[in-house]
């Protein structure tokens, strides 16, 4: 029977998480696979005497190359983050025959071409459910779960951050900024909650997703990607008024067109199980065209859920290692010679239903507006209620309009955004249809 050994890189919030789990689940994972899983070695720069962990049997170095160097170690876990270290490792590790498993969605989202070549090359394997949802094995369903499907899109809200924002703001009435303190107060936002709030952290995931849903290879910066920085408490309202909630989604779909892939805001319907996920929770829904609508819900984030992602990674690895000697699946779902390069659609090549907010000087502007939107033959489908989100000299009203090109309805709002009675620039936000 071989022991898996394995050393991890990083003693932060997963990787401590992760040799937490190691630890305390060791009997249970004996049992189910057969074979001993032991971290051996673990490089931090970190004081690690305090971590709730037992450090009798694990060699602790300051230097990653202590692990990538030890013949003795079969999984080499990534758990540093960036995209320098973390790359020489995984690439390191996978050259020398090694596996490596990591969570860094924001190495692979931009170096996804090198580093899945370079697990195609390698007799390791790479695991890296971790860097999508957290604890939601969303990579393996989309890998095996999936696999006789033709994905042809998905949806989902998968930065914990941005919804737990989003909820405080939609449930306690909240302004943006009071509900950006109150993430970062809670520890569900970093002090720099850029890639959050902005949605890059989606957009990571975003592209991670769509080459394994499309078997493809896709450039991060086709993407188009926008946050939730601009989203005001007057959008919540008025969506919630016409029966909608605003959550940040990631979105792909491979339509007759091409590929689409973008990171929004978007209206989703209240009753909708997309519109119920609250607080720093993750979900994704994935239609396949024999599976249909399928959907993966639960904790986006935070050590343990994702050390429960890499463990499981070390798990699927080290079965292949030691019992099955046989193949993993590929890293991306298909043989090298099927990955294609493939590219975005840009976005004002798509087409959506749109939610556009004004803010009005007076309300019997309202009709200048619709005048607007009939002599453009874009069709508005529903109009906010007025007097139940009116503010003194800045009257918020909103409009549902049809699926109309991008193209189209930007050039209108850029046009009605000149009116002398447009007193602030007018919001758009896409429909998740
Ligand atoms: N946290 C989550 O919930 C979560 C969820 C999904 C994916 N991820 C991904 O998981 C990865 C790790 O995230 P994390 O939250 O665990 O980050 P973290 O808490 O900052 O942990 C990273 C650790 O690596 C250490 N480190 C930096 N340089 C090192 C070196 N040369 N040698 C050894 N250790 C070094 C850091 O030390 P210093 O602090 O001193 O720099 C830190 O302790 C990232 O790629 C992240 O995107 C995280």
């Amino acid at each position: 029977m071989k022991t898996i050994n394995v050393g991890i890189c990083g003693l932060g919030t997963v990787g401590a998480g992760t040799a937490q789990l190691l630890e305390k689940n060791a009997s249970i994972i004996q049992k189910r696979t057969g074979f001993p899983i032991k971290v051996t070695k673990a490089a931090t720069i970190d004081p690690y005497e305090d971590l709730d962990i037992d450090f009798s049997e694990i060699t602790v170095t300051d230097s990653v190359d202590d692990i990538l160097n030890d013949s003795e170690i079969d999984v080499v876990v990534e758990l540093i983050g960036g995209d320098g270290l973390a790359k020489k490792i995984i690439l390191d590790a996978l050259d020398r025959g090694k596996s490596a498993v990591t969570a860094n969605k924001a190495l692979l989202a931009k170096h996804s071409e090198e580093v899945f070549t370079a697990a195609y090359n390698s007799p390791g394997f790479l695991g890296y459910e971790a860097s999508v949802g957290g604890g939601i094995p969303i990579i393996r369903s989309i890998k095996e779960g999936f696999a006789g499907d033709e994905i042809e899109s998905f949806s989902g809200i998968i930065n914990g951050t941005a919804n737990f924002i989003l909820s405080s703001m939609s449930n306690d009435n909240k302004d943006f900024a009071t509900a950006l303190k109150e993430a970062q107060e809670k520890g569900f936002a970093e002090a720099d909650p850029t890639f959050d709030i902005e949605g890059i952290d989606t957009a990571h995931k975003v592209i991670i997703l769509m080459e394994l849903a499309f078997n493809a290879l896709f450039e991060f910066d086709q993407l188009y990607v926008e946050g939730i920085s601009g989203i005001e408490s007057c959008d919540i309202k008025l969506a919630k008024s016409m029966g909608y909630a605003i959550k940040l989604l990631g979105m792909a779909r491979n339509s007759q067109k091409g590929f689409e892939g973008k990171v929004h805001p978007a209206l989703v319907k209240s009753d909708s199980m997309l519109a119920n996920v609250q607080g720093a929770f993750n979900a994704i829904s994935v239609y396949g065209n024999f599976v249909g609508h399928t959907m993966s819900y639960g904790a986006g984030a935070g050590s343990h859920p994702t050390a429960s992602a890499v463990v499981g990674d070390i798990i699927d690895i080290g079965r292949r290692l030691s019992s099955l000697g046989g193949e993993q699946v590929p890293a991306l779902s298909v043989p090298l010679d099927q990955l294609s390069k493939q590219t975005i659609l840009p976005i004002d090549e798509t087409e959506s239903q749109y939610f556009v907010r004004f803010k009005l000087a007076d309300e019997n502007d309202i009709q200048a507006i619709k005048k607007s939107f009939q002599a453009a033959g874009i069709a508005v489908q529903q109009l906010s209620d007025l007097k139940q989100s009116s503010e003194a000299a800045q009257i918020p009203f909103a409009i549902l309009t049809e699926i109309v090109a991008e193209h189209r309805l930007q050039a209108l709002v850029k046009d009605l955004n000149n009116l002398p009675f447009i007193t602030h620039p007018s919001k758009i936000i896409r429909v998740d249809s």
